[in-house]
């Protein structure tokens, strides 16, 4: 029995649908069941960090979303532990191992690492940089109107499509192999934000505009994914990639055997998101 914490979030939900299609059991935990929408076939189940209760009895590998801990990863190690886990695949972040060590999530992934480490579990750590979802941040400005006020027209990164971290995750779940594993997830090509806009136009049969305005001028309202306190440092990390070459990784299909999807294909999957009414 695999669990998956976070199992409502972008990863999660993909990862839980992989694992519901290949037959495997699956914990899916979320603090809101009746919100959940998960799959049939996944065991749906509430979950409180500071009170796992008997969510870990009969798991053995644990996906694990940081936020998801509560602020008490140790914790819910040493109960997973405890009740027979023994492999968890912890969702990182590309910061790690390259990014500038201050930046608060740089700080908030290398410390769950830290504990990951020291939980005496067997571990593999999954580190993506950008996610393509981060293009929903447009989403409600796309389905308002055809033109997206956002900061850096040219900034580069190379967004990899949520399921194929997913997809990676599955197999350092499932397969052995992947112990003390650092797996660095890309999607397979650099694009800029007007690229990204352009793509989602394709995808929704439209030409939106992208305006681009200076970072003082952008609110938290642009970044509507994004937690406040996150906001500053976040831009400060878009001002630094404009120019320069993200790093691509081609670790999806060693791993999976299937390339990474472009944002393109992210967009069409996607398209619905962007439409208007
Ligand atoms: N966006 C990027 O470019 C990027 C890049 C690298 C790494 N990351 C990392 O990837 C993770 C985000 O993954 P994701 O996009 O799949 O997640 P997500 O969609 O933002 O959320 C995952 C799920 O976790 C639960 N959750 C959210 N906040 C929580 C909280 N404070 N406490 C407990 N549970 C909470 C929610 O489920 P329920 O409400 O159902 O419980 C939510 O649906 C973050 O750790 C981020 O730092 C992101």
């Amino acid at each position: 029995m695999i669990a998956v914490t976070g199992a409502t979030g972008n990863v999660g939900r993909a990862l839980v649908e992989r694992l519901v299609a290949a037959g495997e059991p699956v914990r899916a935990l979320t603090r809101d069941p009746e919100r959940a929408d998960l799959p049939e076939g996944a065991e749906v189940v509430r979950f409180r960090p500071d009170d796992p209760g008997t969510v870990f009895d009969g798991v053995t590998g644990l996906f694990l979303y940081v936020q998801a801990g509560g602020g008490d990863i140790p914790g819910l190690l040493a109960a997973a532990r405890e009740a027979g886990v023994r492999h968890v695949v912890l969702l990182s972040s590309g910061i790690v191992g390259g990014g500038d060590e201050s930046h608060p999530i740089h700080v908030m992934h290398a410390t769950a690492e830290r504990q990951v480490r020291d939980s005496g579990l067997t571990w593999t750590f999954l580190r993506p940089h950008a996610f393509a979802t981060n293009a929903l941040q447009w989403a409600p400005q796309l389905r308002a109107g055809d033109t997206v006020r956002g900061v850096f027209a040219d900034a580069l990164t190379a967004p990899i499509h949520e399921d194929d971290i997913a997809a990676v995750a599955e197999r350092a779940l499932l397969d052995d192999g992947h112990e003390g594993a650092v797996h660095r997830l890309t999607g397979p090509e650099a694009t800029t934000n007007t690229d990204q806009i352009a793509a989602i136009g394709r995808a929704t049969g439209r030409e939106p505009a992208f305006v681009e305005v200076s970072p003082e001028q952008a609110g938290p309202e642009l970044f509507p994914h994004v937690p406040p306190e996150f906001v500053q440092a976040l831009l400060k990390g878009f001002a630094a990639s404009v120019g320069v070459a993200p790093e691509i990784t081609g670790t999806v299909e060693k791993i999976t055997g299937t390339p990474a999807r472009t944002f393109g294909q992210w967009a069409e999957d996607h398209a619905a998101d962007f439409r208007k009414g």
